[in-house]
């Protein structure tokens, strides 16, 4: 028997909702393959402030650092959008992700037949677009310095941010995207603002250097503003796309709705050697919480990114996968993706949906 340590943090609003079932179908698809799971639950967010007065508790980095994986659901309240910065839950998740060195953020944006018409772009734009957004989850102007609202001689305030990437830092999410592209359709595309910033200048020149070491995989250049206009003139353009912390923080919400269904996306944050985190793209969603609406789909799928980038078990990641597949098929929906002739579930029967299908597999 493999066994794993996986810390949860189910964090605020619908988290430990959908986290429940996530556990649920681990368990189930541990017991399928001879795999023991450990789970170990941690405080972010809200919750942390609620129960220790701060959204990332040394408690909890301690017990990431001594898991296997962390497997996230979702932080955050507007409640607690005026408390001061470092107080509030985001703070908390940027914490751990610098904590655990998490440089590597991959956000997949595949359209499921499925829910095709959930897409607020035409069917014939969106057919068959399957889209991996790497963003650089550590650096640039989300942790760069100089940083802060200064008195100037004026006596005006100016505030202050600073986008800067290192050469090393570039090369390191460059190779994971290469690595990603390569297992891929084999194409990426930097994205940047090299006409205007020095420092995307950087950034390019070292991508286009790195690409020498992947001759396999064909490497294009895009400034941002123009990546934004073609991710919804043409998506299907894109295989993979590599891009710094703020960018990538944009781009891949705009990749996310080209599915239309936030609802149903994981992602996974990687480091080098530090366990990596995986958490659905979809926030908390407080108006929702403890109504048994919310849609697990994306936590489950993310519980399966975990499994596929984490911990190295493909056969248990496709088993989630092809599941989540099956209850699509038999028109199995939570509210966000219902549509007409399809069945609403809530999610806790979303879950016992999943654990029928993973039974009935082969
Ligand atoms: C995300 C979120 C975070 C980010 C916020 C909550 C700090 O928008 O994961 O994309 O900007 O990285
Ligand atoms: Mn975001």
């Amino acid at each position: 028997t493999q066994h794993y340590r996986i810390t949860l943090l189910p964090g605020d609003g619908i988290g430990p909702e959908i986290m429940a079932i996530a556990v649920e179908v681990m368990q189930v698809v541990g017991q399928q393959l001879d795999l023991s799971f450990e789970f170990q639950e941690a405080l972010l967010g809200g919750a942390a402030i609620e129960a220790t007065g701060e959204p990332l508790p040394a408690a909890t980095v301690e017990t990431c650092k001594n898991s296997d994986a962390v497997l996230l659901a979702a932080i955050g309240a507007p409640k607690y959008d005026t408390l001061p910065r470092h107080l509030r839950p985001e703070t908390g998740l940027l914490g751990i992700r610098a904590a655990l060195g998490l440089f590597a953020n991959l956000r997949p944006a595949k359209i499921l037949p499925q829910l095709i018409d959930a897409s607020s772009l035409k069917r014939e734009v969106v057919e068959g677009v399957d889209i991996m957004v790497v963003r650089e989850l550590t650096g640039g102007i989300y942790f760069g310095q100089p940083r802060g609202v200064f008195a100037t001689e004026s006596g005006e305030q100016r505030g202050v941010n600073t986008m800067a990437y290192a050469e090393s830092e570039i090369d390191r999410i460059g190779r994971v995207a290469f690595e990603a592209a390569r297992k891929r359709n084999k194409r990426l595309c930097s994205v940047d603002k090299a006409n205007v910033l020095e420092v995307s200048q950087l950034w390019r020149d070292r991508i286009t250097a790195l690409s020498a070491d992947y001759p396999d995989v064909e490497l294009s250049h895009m400034y941002v503003d123009n990546a934004a206009m073609q991710l919804v003139r043409n998506p299907r353009q894109f295989d993979t796309i590599v891009t710094g912390n703020l960018f990538g923080d944009i781009l891949s919400d705009e990749a996310a709705m080209l599915t239309g269904s936030i609802g149903m996306l994981p992602s996974a944050s990687l480091g080098a050697t530090n366990p990596g985190l995986f958490e659905p793209v979809h926030g908390s969603a407080p108006d929702i919480a403890g109504q048994d609406k919310a849609n697990p789909l994306a936590q489950v799928l993310s519980a399966a990114m975990m499994l596929r980038y984490g911990l190295d078990q493909l056969i248990a990641a496709d088993r989630i996968e092809q599941a989540v597949m099956q209850v699509l098929d038999q028109g199995d929906r939570t509210g966000d993706i219902m549509s007409t002739g399809m069945t609403l579930l809530g999610c806790k029967a979303m879950g016992a949906a999943l654990v029928k299908a993973l039974a009935n597999l082969a």
